[in-house]
Order: C-alpha cells, then structure tokens, then sequence
C-alpha cells in the first residue's frame, strides 16, 4: 500500500508517518530527512539542497523526483510506503503518477493533514529532533522522555535550522502557494480524505489510522 501524507509544515507528517509504519509495516519515506541526510554527509546533493532548505524554499523538483525514484526502487520500498513531504508540486505529482506506473505500484490514497497556521507556529517552534535519528519531539507537547530505539538519552536534541520564525513564515507560503494547490488535484483523482490535524497527538493518530484503514487494499 502506498500513502500520500499531504499537509503544512509541522503539521505532524513525520509524528503520524510513524504511527502508519507501526501499524501497516509501511516504509516511511520522509523526503525532508532524505535531504538532511544528505547534508549531514554533504553529498553533492547535499550541497546543492543545504542553503535552499535553511532559506525555506523547495529545493528544486529535477533533484528531489531523482532522489524519490531512486529511492522508491530500492527492495525495502517494494511492500509500500508512506510518502510524507512529497510530492510537494503539480510538476512532482504528476511525475509521481508516472514513477508509480513505471513501477507497476498503485497510490491507495493521500491523507491531507490539516492545521491553521498559527498552530504550526506553535509547534514549529517547539520542536527538538535527534540528530541521529530524526525523530521529532516537542518541548511541551511531546518532550523527550526515552529514546525510541533505546540508544541515547537525548543527549543528540538539537533545534532544526529552518525553525527560525522567519523560515517558518516562508515555508509556510511556499506550502500555501506550491503545495495547497495538490489538494484539489488529489480530490479530483477520488483519492484525497482530509484529516483534523488538531488536538492531541494521540487524537490526530486515530483520526488518520482510521482514514488509512478505509485505503487498505482488501484481501
Ligand atoms: P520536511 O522535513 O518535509 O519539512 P516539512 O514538510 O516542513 O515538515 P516538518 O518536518 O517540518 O513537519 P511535520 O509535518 O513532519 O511535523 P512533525 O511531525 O515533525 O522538509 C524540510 C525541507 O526540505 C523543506 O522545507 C524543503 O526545503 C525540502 N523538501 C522536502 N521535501 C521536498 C520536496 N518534495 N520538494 C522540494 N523540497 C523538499 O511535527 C512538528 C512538531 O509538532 C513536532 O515537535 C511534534 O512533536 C509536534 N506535534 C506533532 N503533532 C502534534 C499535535 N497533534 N499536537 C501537538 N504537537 C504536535
């Protein structure tokens, strides 16, 4: 099964993306920590994503469509993902529709996230992720408590650079202008169910499990 996790900056993708790989046994696919990673190694990607990416803006959709094809043909991709950041534009959506019947894979269904602006802010900047494994906590809605995979003891916290309230507010246009544009095209394909991105994490997990229930292909 493949997913769709469509919505704003820090509107909880990676929270829920984790939610749905316990759950369907899903790869989670982040396109965001895909280009950290490569930053972190400064791979010629890297270097070519790193000053877009602190600056907000989209890195551009030659190098992220290559970047996800690449990906998605690896074996671990094989039973499906969970696609949480991308597509992000018409133009990567459209190539993503190609890749999917390249692959010979189908799209079950995009859950888009919904959260007003002023939440995003809130959450945006709390936010704490590790270093080495990228999971986001928050300092007051989900503080660290003990490491998901029982290897540190948050000792790798750090604040991510395009939380400063200014890239905030430029990612947050660039979602608004770029990105809100694919709801419509994914509710024209039937494919689309919009989820409540408000309330607690917990609340939020249920409401999207229950929207990825009715996706889940029948046997
Ligand atoms: P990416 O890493 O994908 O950033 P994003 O889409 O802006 O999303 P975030 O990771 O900031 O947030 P999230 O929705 O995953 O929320 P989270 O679960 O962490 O991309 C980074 C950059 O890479 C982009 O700006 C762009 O430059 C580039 N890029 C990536 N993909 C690209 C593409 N396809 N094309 C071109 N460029 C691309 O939650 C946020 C916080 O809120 C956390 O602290 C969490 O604990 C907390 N939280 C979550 N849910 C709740 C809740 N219900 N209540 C309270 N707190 C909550």
């Amino acid at each position: 099964m493949n997913l769709i996790l469509l919505g704003g900056p820090g509107s909880g993708k990676g929270t829920q993306a984790e939610a749905l790989k316990l759950r369907f046994g899903l790869l989670h696919l982040s396109s965001g920590q895909l280009f950290r990673r490569h930053i972190r190694e400064q791979s010629e990607l890297g270097k070519q994503a790193e000053a877009v990416i602190n600056q907000g803006n989209l890195v551009p959709d030659e190098i992220t469509v290559a970047m996800l094809r690449e990906r998605l043909q690896a074996s671990d991709a094989r039973a499906g993902a969970i696609l949480d950041g991308f597509p992000r534009t018409l133009a990567q959506a459209k190539a993503l529709n190609g890749l999917m019947e390249e692959l010979g894979r189908q799209l079950a269904g995009v859950i888009s996230i919904e959260v007003a602006d002023e939440e995003i802010v809130r959450r945006l900047s709390g936010r704490l992720v590790c270093r080495e494994c990228d999971t986001a906590f928050h300092q007051i809605f989900s503080p660290f408590t003990a490491c998901p995979f029982e290897k540190c003891q948050g000792e790798h916290l750090y604040r991510r650079e395009d939380d400063e309230p200014e890239t905030i507010r430029e990612r947050l246009q660039v979602f608004h202008r770029l990105t809100e544009p694919l709801i419509e095209f994914y509710e024209q394909t039937g494919l689309l169910t919009p989820v409540d991105g408000q309330g607690t994490i917990e609340q939020v997990t249920r409401r999207v499990l229950e929207a990825a229930e009715a996706f889940r292909p029948s046997a």
